[in-house]
């Protein structure tokens, strides 16, 4: 790269931050509440592996859920002292705090006003709280909508949009794939040619999809509740020096592209051959990493079979993925839910802890309760 491409891109870096940044002069409020529901999300291409200033490698798309979110009452009162707790079903919990902090300390250059107020933070999961789906997309986007809207009473002029840009700019430094959860069924994160306004920043959702996919659904298999082994944090770092990453992050952009064309045309063989070698190679980068790990365990490999012998026998499209840990997230079309539901009670069932998992299907996306 050129060093006057290099420094453009940088400049133009530096002026999409530049406009996060709150400098307006602070109308003066002593104190309020306000409550936000935000979704989990389940990412179709995978981000893996993070860049400076919790920008990603490559670039990302998922569907937005709908019954696994976060509620989140962010309760502010005018202090001289900034200070916050946290309560999680209505008991204090301090074993979140130290995340809390780490992410008000990052969103302080850009919401100044935070350290002028003492916080109460009160949430709670639909999904139970050891249920292996990590809680930090929908709580994190939660929390920077709630921050977002003592922005908006300090600055009522701000835009409907600049507002859901700048929550999700928020909670991305909060925890990268959380920015997605702000908008509605399909959303892009990480700058890449095939969707236009895509930005490593803040996600953009996308509207072109074939209908198909407005009502798409995700049976989660519960298949281990405990707490992952290796963190998304430490599996993004071990993607520092890991000797695929390139070719990884390159095929990103390339799946990235040739999904888009499949959610347009509805092609749903193509979907479930970009998404399953999504879910594959993510798990691949975990066993390749140095140090190695792995977070499937053998009934997720148990269900991925029987998924696949059951797709074939009947010709469905039903298509398995998975995040950073052994669940797996079945997705199939509305119109395949009755064979689904047969397959997952007669036989997935038996391979999930105590039998449990969780319906859920495209949402759309967060929403501010009254
Ligand atoms: O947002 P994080 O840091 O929890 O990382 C999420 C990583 C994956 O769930 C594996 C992939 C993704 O794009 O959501």
């Amino acid at each position: 790269m050129s060093v006057f491409r290099a420094t453009l891109i940088i400049f133009v870096l530096i002026m999409n931050v530049q406009k996060f940044i709150f400098d307006k002069k602070e109308v003066e409020f002593t104190e309020g509440e306000t409550s936000w529901k935000s979704p989990s999300n389940i990412a179709l291409v995978k981000y893996w592996g993070k860049k400076e200033g919790q920008t990603p490698a490559n670039p990302s798309i998922s569907f937005t859920l709908k019954n696994c979110y976060t509620l989140t009452t962010l309760k502010y009162t005018k202090s001289d002292n900034f200070d916050f707790q946290v309560f999680v079903d209505g008991k204090r919990e301090k074993s979140f705090e130290p995340k809390i902090k780490i992410f008000l300390d990052r969103i302080h250059k850009y919401c100044s006003f935070i350290v002028n107020y003492n916080f109460e933070i009160h949430t709670k999961n639909t999904f139970p709280h050891s249920s292996g789906i990590a809680s930090s997309a929908s709580g994190l986007s939660a929390l920077a909508l709630g921050i977002m809207a003592i922005e908006k009473t300090l600055d009522p002029t701000i835009s409907d949009s600049y507002f859901k840009e700048k929550a999700s700019f928020l909670a991305r430094l909060g925890s990268g794939s959380a920015c997605r959860s702000i908008y509605p069924e399909l959303v892009v994160w990480g700058k890449n040619n095939s969707f236009e306004n895509s930005s490593d920043l803040v996600a953009v959702p996308f509207v072109g999809a074939h209908k198909i996919f407005h009502d798409f659904q995700d049976t989660i298999l519960l298949v281990d509740k405990g707490q992952k082994v290796v963190s998304s944090s430490v599996g993004h770092n071990l993607m520092h020096n890991h000797p695929f990453a390139q070719q990884r992050f390159n095929q990103a952009h390339e799946n990235l592209e040739k999904l888009k064309k499949a959610l347009i045309e509805g092609d749903l063989k193509t979907f479930t051959s970009i998404v399953e070698s999504e879910a594959l190679t993510l798990h691949a980068m975990m066993m390749t990493s140095n140090p190695y790990f792995i977070l499937m365990k053998p009934n997720t490999l148990r269900i991925i079979e029987e998924v696949w012998a059951y797709r074939t026998k009947h010709n469905l499209n039903l298509t398995i993925t998975l995040d950073a840990g052994a669940n797996v997230h079945l997705l199939y079309p509305k119109k395949e839910e009755k064979q689904a539901l047969s397959l997952i009670n007669s036989s997935l069932i038996a391979f999930c802890e105590n039998k449990s998992y969780i319906c859920d299907e495209v949402g759309q996306g967060s929403e501010k309760i009254n």
